[in-house]
């Protein structure tokens, strides 16, 4: 009889678990919406609905610990503990930040950068597989540059100033139109009165939509604005720089490490180790990613990140087994092979 493990990566829009052997062999897999304490709708109903389906077929009295990676973790336990309970596991889990199980779930490198631009976005440097500097993270109202909601926001106030003339017209007009409104809009239609009647129902359901589905719902929108640079969109185009400005320099800030002041200097260069990228937004292949890797420039040793629900399974394993063997589960975890069986 061996030990199960569970690893799980709540974001604001989705939920991923992934329940793992000691050796690091995968044994189960679960995912649901987001589980964000500020931005989604019922964060431990997520978070047990992801664990439920990880478990599905698994003897749960086997589960010997778990890792929840989630953001803003002093609120975060009590949805992470009542879902742990909830699953009718025993004991309770470790909440550590997001970033973290981001980072190991990439690598087995105890120290580096992590820069996460999901539904939000921040950076943080870490050392020893602990947190030890951050930039950003703030949320949706009051930071998050360069984010899913960050994006789509942006997108959503660059259309409205073009729609009451305050700004040049954009395609993001109609293609905005059509993700919110759910219908076409004929395209060269200018009449102030169209315009003001547009304006309305945008705002209306823009509003709605964000008490009802909370406001990771504006991240939606970030392929729509990804859609409309590739169509060479010149505002579309503008955010999108924007945006990867303000990731690259989260990314450096928090990549000096705690001893770095906040001045500029040699030390932008410095991760720490492997800067990891995370969050669909930069895994994914996007207008943005291209952008933030030009940012980066090639001087930078960046890799995407894989599985965070494997990072906080490694994590999980690494609290409970001796380091020899948690290392190699960890490097099974993040799609190496352990060096004893590439023989
Ligand atoms: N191909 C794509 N192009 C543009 N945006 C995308 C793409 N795929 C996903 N997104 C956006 O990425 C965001 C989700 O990111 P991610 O999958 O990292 O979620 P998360 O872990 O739930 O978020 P977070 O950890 O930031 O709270 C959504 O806003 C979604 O619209
Ligand atoms: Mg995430």
């Amino acid at each position: 009889v061996t030990a199960l493990f569970v690893g799980v990566d709540g974001g604001g829009t989705s939920t991923r678990c992934l329940v793992a052997r000691e050796t690091g062999e995968v044994a189960g897999r679960g995912r649901s919406g987001g589980a964000n304490v500020l931005s989604a709708p019922d964060p431990a109903a997520s978070l047990q609905a992801a664990l439920t389906a990880a478990l599905e077929g698994l003897d749960r009295s086997q589960v010997a610990g778990g890792v929840f990676g989630l953001a803003g973790i002093a609120r975060a336990e009590t949805p992470a503990f009542q879902a742990w309970r909830a699953a009718g596991l025993t004991g309770l889990p470790v909440v550590v930040p997001d970033v973290l199980v981001a980072f190991c779930g990439a690598t087995p490198d105890p120290d580096g950068t992590v820069l996460v631009a999901g539904t939000g976005a921040m950076a943080a440097r870490i050392r020893e597989r602990q947190v030890v500097r951050r930039a950003d993270g703030l949320g949706w109202l009051l930071g998050d540059e360069g984010s899913g909601v960050w994006i789509g926001r942006h997108a959503l106030t660059r259309a409205l100033t073009a729609l009451d003339g305050r700004t040049p017209p954009t395609l993001l007009v109609d293609l905005l139109a059509a993700a919110v409104l759910g219908r076409a809009e004929p395209a060269n239609e200018l009449s102030q009165e169209f315009s003001r009647q547009l304006t309305q129902e945008l705002v209306s359901a823009v509003y709605e939509q964000v008490a009802s589905a909370g406001a990771a719902w504006l991240g939606t929108l970030a392929p729509v604005v990804d859609d409309a640079a590739r169509r060479g969109d010149p505002v579309a185009e503008d955010i999108l720089d924007e945006a990867a400005r303000r990731l690259s320099r989260t990314a450096k800030v928090a990549g000096r490490g705690p001893g770095g002041g906040p001045g500029g200097g040699e030390a932008d260069e410095e991760f720490g180790g492997p800067l990891v990228l995370a969050g669909s937004l930069l895994t994914e292949p996007t207008e943005l990613a291209r952008r933030v890797h030009a940012a980066l420039g090639d001087r930078v040793r960046w890799m995407p990140a894989r599985d965070g629900a494997a990072g906080a399974a490694a994590l999980a394993l690494r609290a409970a087994l001796p380091p020899g063997r948690a290392h190699e589960a960890h490097l099974r975890l993040v799609g190496r092979t352990p060096v004893s069986e590439e023989r």
